[in-house]
C-alpha cells in the first residue's frame, strides 16, 4: 500500500468515527508461522486462528502427501467433499487431478498437496482478498516446511494469492516465475474444476504438467 493509500484508508477510518485501532486476536499469532518449525506446529497455529469462516466449516483442510515432496501442489479452498473428509483434493476436481497425475506418470503419493484457505468458504464462494492476505504468510511457511522444488498453483485464485498478481490465469498459466520468499520454482496452471466446465483446456494443464515432470528430473 502506498503512503498516499494508507492516507485514504486512515481518512475513511476518521470519517467512520473510528479513533483508536487495536490489533485484531490473528495479528497476536502472527510470529507464530514463522517460528512453526515443524508441519505440526504450523497446524496447530493455524487451528488457533479465530475467524468466523471457520465455524462455517466441519473441519481443517491441512495438506496431504509426502512432506519431502519435490512437487507441492497448491489450491484455492476446500470444497464439501474435502470439509466432509478434511483432505483436500477428494471431489469431483480432486479426480480429474488424479488422472491427470496419473496421465503424466505422477501420483498423489509422491507429491504434496495444499491450499491457500484451510476451511470451505461458505457456498464455495471465491476467498475474499483480505483471507488471502490472512493466510497468505502461513502458506509461505507452508511451503517453505515442504520445501518442494517446484509448486504448481492450481488455478487463477491460487495463483494470484501467492504471487499477489492482479494478472490472469490466462496470461500466467503455463509460465515459470519464482518469489523471493520462496527457492520453488512456480508454475501457475488451470484449476481442474475449471478444467470440468472448459475440457478443451485440458489439453493445456496436461502440457504444464509434463513440463513439471521434466523440471523435476533436470533439478535431481
Ligand atoms: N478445489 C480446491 O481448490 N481445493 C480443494 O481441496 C478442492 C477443490
Amino acid at each position: 500500500m502506498t503512503p498516499s493509500q494508507l492516507k485514504q484508508v486512515a481518512e475513511w477510518f476518521a470519517a467512520a468515527g473510528v479513533s483508536d485501532i487495536t490489533a485484531d486476536k490473528n495479528s497476536l499469532h502472527s510470529g507464530e508461522k514463522k517460528e512453526a518449525g515443524t508441519l505440526e506446529e504450523l497446524k496447530a497455529a493455524i487451528m488457533r486462528i479465530d475467524i468466523p469462516l471457520k465455524d462455517c466449516a466441519l473441519n481443517t483442510v491441512f495438506g496431504v502427501g509426502d512432506p519431502n515432496a519435490d512437487i507441492l501442489l497448491l489450491g484455492e479452498a476446500p470444497g464439501a467433499e474435502e470439509d466432509r473428509q478434511g483432505i483436500p483434493f477428494v471431489g469431483q476436481s480432486g479426480q480429474l487431478l488424479d488422472k491427470i497425475l496419473a496421465a503424466v506418470g505422477l501420483d498423489r503419493s509422491r507429491i504434496y498437496i495444499t491450499n491457500i484457505l484451510p476451511w470451505r468458504p461458505p457456498g464455495n464462494r471465491t476467498p475474499t482478498n483480505q483471507e488471502m492476505e490472512l493466510f497468505r504468510p502461513y502458506v509461505i511457511r507452508h511451503i517453505s516446511l515442504v520445501n518442494p522444488k517446484i509448486v504448481v498453483c492450481l488455478g487463477g485464485t491460487a495463483t494470484k494469492a501467492l504471487l499477489q498478481t492482479s494478472q490472469g490465469i490466462m496470461q500466467l498459466r503455463g509460465r515459470w516465475t519464482q518469489m523471493a520468499e520462496l527457492s520453488a520454482k512456480i508454475l501457475p496452471t488451470f484449476h481442474p474444476a475449471y478444467l470440468l466446465r472448459s475440457p478443451s483446456q485440458k489439453r493445456e494443464a496436461w502440457a504444464d504438467f509434463l513440463n513439471v515432470t521434466q523440471a523435476v528430473d533436470q533439478t535431481s
